[in-house]
């Protein structure tokens, strides 16, 4: 699967060059909803979640993939906030990302959550290199989706990742969503998030 010529794009406006894929990698809302992601496609995002590094190499994550149309998709968009589901059922695949934040011995793993999000990080950069979009998602129902996938207390669901084939703006129906999806994307200067003696 390759970026076609009508593919909806947003790159970024770098005061350095950085990699095409991270440039242009963008969180849209509006998925083709008749899209479907290939196993090879899906399972290379995977994979790119699983190479990615951790501390001690503890590898504190695990990943539920619901595909549309199946209950286990339905599961994870019962579980994301409202304003996340005007816009989620049109995505390909759901992706619940959880993270061992306390291990067999019970103390506390303190890079837990910094791992888990940097496996993510992989995974979407893969994603969009194969031609993909992903949209991460903090709105979810910590609890619903622990109780529904049977998670215990040593593993959290830290976010849910939606994951498809990038749509125009206009097919989104919801006014504010629809405005958000088109809004200029910004960022702080390089200035103010970096220390340099
Ligand atoms: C941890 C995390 C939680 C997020 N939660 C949500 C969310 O619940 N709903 C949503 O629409 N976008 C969510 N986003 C997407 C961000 O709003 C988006 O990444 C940010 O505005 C930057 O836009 P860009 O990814 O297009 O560069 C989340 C992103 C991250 C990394």
């Amino acid at each position: 699967m390759t970026l076609t010529d009508n593919t909806p794009t947003r790159t970024a406006e770098t005061s350095a060059p950085i990699l095409d894929v991270l440039a242009e990698r963008w969180s849209p809302r509006s998925f083709d909803q008749t899209a479907e992601v290939s196993e090879t496609a899906l399972t290379s995002a995977l994979e790119a979640a699983r190479w990615s590094a951790s501390a001690s190499n503890t590898q504190p994550w695990k990943f539920i993939v619901g595909r549309r149309g199946t209950p286990t998709f339905d599961l994870i968009n019962e579980n994301l906030m409202g304003f996340n589901q005007v816009w989620t059922p049109n995505a390909s695949v759901l992706i619940v990302n959880i993270a061992e934040v306390v291990d067999e011995d019970g103390k506390p793993r303190r890079w837990g959550t910094y791992d888990l999000g940097q496996a993510v990080a992989n995974l979407t950069v893969q994603a969009h290199a194969d031609g993909l979009h992903v949209h991460q998602m903090g709105g979810i129902e910590v609890e619903g989706l622990r109780a529904a996938f049977d998670l215990g207390e040593r593993w959290e669901p830290v976010t849910v990742t939606a994951l498809g084939v990038v749509a125009p703006a206009d097919r989104l129906a919801d006014e504010k969503t629809r405005a958000r999806e088109v809004a200029p994307r910004v960022r702080k200067p390089l200035a103010e998030i970096v220390a340099t003696a």
